[in-house]
């Protein structure tokens, strides 16, 4: 079975009530999920998770309207997952930036039930001749998104050769807002960031992070938790962030979001990016034959 074949995943995977597939916008094959808590998608290429909404409840996750779903792309919005560096390649410009695991096409492993209710979704990615043009290390990764009354996206990283390789990484979230105005950003008060926009600049932040202007930065050493508080939709999205010493908080405001094809002018007001990463310092040596484990729990309180 190719893993894009929707018939094939139906007859393999589908779970009534749960999880089924079908050809996504630009063909892109998605895994439908709808059970009593909520209601979600993973686009296979990339294993991108592309939506997200708990029952009664507005989107968690941003996906710009002017998103290009074709072959190879990653889609603007969702949870792209970023790997096996993050940002431009630290050596070679050529390379994609943030990795190639999220325009590559991952296949379904596995589909479950779990915990009553909610539905469990496994992707795999392992090396190939493409992967291996562009990074030369043996790896397996696997990719288990759970919908539930939370969104929980788990990234296992295995070393599948003899060499220790060292990897960047982010389960890079888009989350709606109200207005990027209204919101702040708890949990990094006291952190020091790379602030990218800065030349790279080191800063200590102070308080929580408001944003009202074009923002790219990668907080070090956090410690696990951030909330978006948004007045504007009275909630509170908090990120639980496993296997992760670095979050990237990233708003490309109006001129950022114009250098961008695929992302409106005026969407910048509507998201923030909180991205549960291990950037720059931050990156993780997989010893050969080890594995390292990156996560995120994303709840809403209301
Ligand atoms: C963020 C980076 O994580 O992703 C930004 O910190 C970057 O520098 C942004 O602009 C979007 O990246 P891309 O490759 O999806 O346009």
């Amino acid at each position: 079975m190719q893993p894009s074949d929707v018939a094939g995943l139906n007859a393999h995977f589908a779970v009534p009530e749960h999880i089924s597939f079908m050809d996504g916008p630009g063909g892109l094959a998605v895994a439908d999920i709808k059970n009593g808590y909520a209601t979600a998608r993973v686009v296979l290429q990339g294993g991108q998770v592309a939506g997200y909404e708990p029952k009664g409840a507005e989107p968690v996750l941003f996906v710009s309207g002017a998103a290009i779903y074709a072959a190879g792309k990653a889609i603007r919005g969702g949870i792209p997952v970023c790997w096996p560096w993050f940002g431009p390649h630290p050596t070679d410009a050529t390379k994609p930036q943030h990795g190639f695991a999220r325009s590559m096409l991952w296949s379904v492993d596995g589909t479950r039930v779990i915990h009553g209710d909610a539905t469990q979704l496994q992707l795999v990615l392992v090396d190939s001749e493409a992967t291996r043009a562009l990074w030369p290390y043996p790896f397996g990764l696997r990719l288990i998104v759970t919908v539930g009354s939370e969104l929980l996206v788990v990234l296992v990283m295995q070393n599948r050769g003899p060499d220790a390789f060292t990897c960047g990484s982010a389960l890079h979230s888009y989350f709606r807002v109200s207005d990027v105005a209204n919101i702040t950003v708890d949990g990094l008060d006291g952190r020091s960031y790379i602030d990218k926009l800065a030349g790279g600049e080191h800063k200590l932040q102070a308080g929580p992070v408001t944003i009202s202007e074009e923002t790219d930065r990668i907080y070090l050493d956090t410690a696990g938790v951030c909330v978006i508080e948004d007045s504007g939709c009275q909630r509170r999205i908090r990120i639980t962030a496993g296997g992760s010493r670095s979050t990237v908080v990233w708003n490309p405001w109006q001129a950022g979001a114009r250098r961008m094809a695929d992302f409106g002018d005026e969407e910048y007001t509507s998201m923030v990016c909180v991205e549960t990463a291990n950037a720059s310092p931050d990156v993780v040596t997989v010893p050969g034959g080890g594995e390292h484990t990156l996560s995120t729990r994303i709840n809403v309180e209301l």
